[in-house]
C-alpha cells in the first residue's frame, strides 16, 4: 500500500499513518474495526478527503462523518452564504460519499450511527467522541484528527501507540469533586474547569454521588477535551475500566491532586460570560442534542413564543430529528418559533447571518467558536427564557 500498489489515495493514507507511527515510535500497525472522521466544510478537510477520493481510496471499515451542513435547507433559509464557502462544503460532502464513508454528519456517532463495543480498537476524532469511546465505552482510540481517522478508516489500521497500550490508560491526576452536580450543565462546567486546570492528562474523578447520565458524560467529554486535551478519564465505579481509584492508577500514585468546589464552577461560569442584556439568537446542540435534550427544550417552550427577531436553533443528527419529529417535539419547538436543524454545527459557514451579533448558548464550546460577536452561557432553561424575553439578565 505504501508503494502505491493499491492506488494513489490508499498510498497517501498509508504515508500519513506511517509518519504518525514513526513520530510516536510505534512498533507496528494494528487493525481497527471502525473510525470517525471529524469532517467539516472547510478547506483543510476538503484537501485531504479529495486527495484520497481522487486517488480511488475507499473505507475498509465503517467510517462516520462529523457535521458539515444541510446545504439546501440553509440556502433556502439564509441569504448571503458565500458561494465559494458553499462550494467547499458541497465538495467535502461529495468526497466523503466517494470514499464510502457513513454520511452521518453527526458529532455523536457513538450513540447511533457508528457504535464501538467494549474492547474494540478504533480511530475516532471529535472532541466528545475520543474521551467517550475510551472512558465510557471502553474501546481504545488515540486523539485522532479528521485526517488520521479517515486514513485509518481507509487502511483499516492504526499505529500502535498511546491509548492503545494499557499502561498509557492509567490515571495521572486525582480530581476530588466536592461541588454539587445537579444536571448536565454542571458537568459542562466541570469538564471546562478540569480541562483548563489540567491541560493534558487522564483525570480520575472521585466524589460523584450518582451515576452520570449519558448527556452529562457527553458534556464532560466535550468540554474537558476543548478547554484541555483530555482524551480519557476514569470515574471509578461509573466508567467501565475501573471500579476503584487504585485500579484507575494501576497501582501507582497520582502526579497531582486537585479539588473542585461549587465556587470553582460558579467562577468558571462567570468567566464564560462576555456580556449580558439583549440577545439576537440562542444556539443549542453543541455537541449535538440527544432526543432527551430536544424533549426538554420542547417542554420548556410549550405554549410560549420566542420573541420576534430572536433566532432559536437546536443542532442535532438526522436520526435524532426524525425521532423528535415522530414524538412531536419538533412541532412544539417550531410552534414557538424555534428550529431543529440537522447535519450542522456552529463552526460552519451557514451561520453567516449571525456574524457580529450576540448569542446565548448552553455550551462553552459553542461560545468559544465566536462566529458571533459575543456570547452568554447558561442552562437550557435560562436559554429558553432569554429567547422568549429577547434578553438575558
Ligand atoms: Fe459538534 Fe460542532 Fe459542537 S462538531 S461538538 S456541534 S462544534
Amino acid at each position: 500500500m505504501l508503494e502505491g500498489e493499491s492506488g494513489k489515495g490508499t498510498q497517501k493514507a498509508m504515508e500519513l499513518l506511517v509518519a504518525i507511527g514513526d513520530a510516536y515510535d510505534a512498533p507496528k500497525m494494528i487493525p481497527i474495526s471502525r473510525a470517525h472522521a471529524a469532517s467539516s466544510g472547510q478547506e483543510g478537510d476538503l484537501y485531504f478527503v479529495e486527495l484520497l477520493a481522487d486517488g480511488g481510496a475507499r473505507c475498509k471499515v465503517p467510517t462516520s462523518t462529523n457535521p458539515v451542513y444541510d446545504i439546501p435547507y440553509f440556502h433556502r433559509t439564509f441569504e448571503g452564504i458565500p458561494e465559494d464557502e458553499a462550494a467547499v462544503a458541497r465538495r467535502v460532502m461529495e468526497a466523503y460519499r466517494r470514499v464510502g464513508a457513513i454520511l452521518s454528519w453527526s458529532c455523536l456517532p457513538y450513540l447511533s450511527e457508528n457504535i464501538p463495543l467494549y474492547g474494540e480498537t478504533v480511530a475516532f476524532s471529535e472532541s466528545s467522541a475520543t474521551p467517550y469511546v475510551n472512558s465510557v465505552i471502553g474501546a481504545t482510540t488515540n486523539r485522532e484528527a479528521a485526517q488520521s481517522a479517515l486514513a485509518s478508516g481507509v487502511i483499516g489500521k492504526t499505529p500502535l501507540y498511546g491509548l492503545h497500550i494499557k499502561e498509557n490508560r492509567k490515571g495521572t491526576h486525582l480530581v476530588k469533586v466536592e461541588a454539587t452536580l445537579k444536571d448536565e450543565f454542571d458537568y459542562t462546567l466541570l469538564g471546562y474547569y478540569v480541562g483548563k486546570r489540567l491541560g493534558y492528562g487522564i483525570p480520575v474523578l472521585t466524589g460523584l454521588v450518582k451515576r452520570p447520565s449519558t448527556e452529562e458524560l457527553i458534556n464532560f467529554c466535550a468540554m474537558s477535551n476543548v478547554s484541555g486535551a483530555i482524551s480519557m478519564f476514569h470515574m471509578p465505579g461509573f466508567t467501565v475500566e475501573t471500579s476503584t481509584v487504585e485500579e484507575a492508577f494501576q497501582g501507582g500514585k497520582p502526579q497531582d491532586t486537585m479539588t473542585v468546589s461549587n465556587r470553582d464552577l460558579e467562577n468558571a461560569c462567570e468567566e464564560l460570560q462576555t456580556t449580558s442584556g439583549k440577545i439576537d439568537f440562542v444556539m443549542l446542540g453543541c455537541p449535538h442534542y440527544t432526543l432527551r435534550q430536544i424533549e426538554q427544550a420542547a417542554k420548556l417552550l410549550k405554549g410560549k413564543k420566542i420573541r420576534a427577531g430572536v433566532g432559536f436553533w437546536i443542532c442535532t443528527s438526522g436520526t435524532t430529528r426524525l425521532l423528535a419529529e415522530r414524538n412531536g417535539y419538533v412541532q412544539t419547538i417550531e410552534r414557538a418559533g424555534g428550529h431543529v436543524v440537522v447535519d450542522t454545527c456552529i463552526d460552519e459557514p451557514c451561520w453567516i447571518a449571525y456574524r457580529g451579533m450576540t448569542g446565548m448558548t448552553d455550551s462553552p464550546k459553542c461560545a468559544y467558536y465566536r462566529r458571533f460577536k459575543e456570547a452568554m452561557v447558561g442552562r437550557l432553561a435560562d436559554c429558553v427564557e432569554a429567547a422568549v424575553k429577547g434578553r438575558h439578565q
